[in-house]
């Protein structure tokens, strides 16, 4: 099962291991990480779901589609490692990836 690192919005950072093909909002969500409010479920439409993505771990992450990326630019938050993790299915070639939690907006 691939791996994904998580970093809170306090700072703390755990590892958690994930079901292939789940979002990463979704183990992030299932883990218990009650601060990543995923409002609209995973369909790219609320931004709740930021995060920054600090390692790759040498996978390659999808391409940003151009809604993600609308939905990103009203975040006050943005930076060149933002993503919304509802678009980022774990993958095992992503396993290791780092990710934390970004402020609310
Ligand atoms: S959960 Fe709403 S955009 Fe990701």
């Amino acid at each position: 099962m691939p791996k994904l690192v998580v970093t809170n919005r306090e700072g703390e950072t755990s590892t958690i291991e994930v079901e292939e093909g789940l979002s990463v909002m979704e183990a992030i969500r299932d883990n218990g990480f009650d601060e990543l409010l995923a409002l609209c479920g995973g369909c790219c439409s609320c931004a709740t779901c930021h995060v920054f993505v600090d390692d790759k771990a040498g996978g390659q992450l999808p391409e940003m589609s151009e809604d993600e990326d609308d939905l990103l630019e009203s975040s006050d938050h943005r930076n060149e490692t933002s993503r919304l993790s509802c678009q980022i299915p774990l993958t095992d070639e992503l396993s290791g990836l780092k990710v934390t939690i970004a402020p609310e907006d």
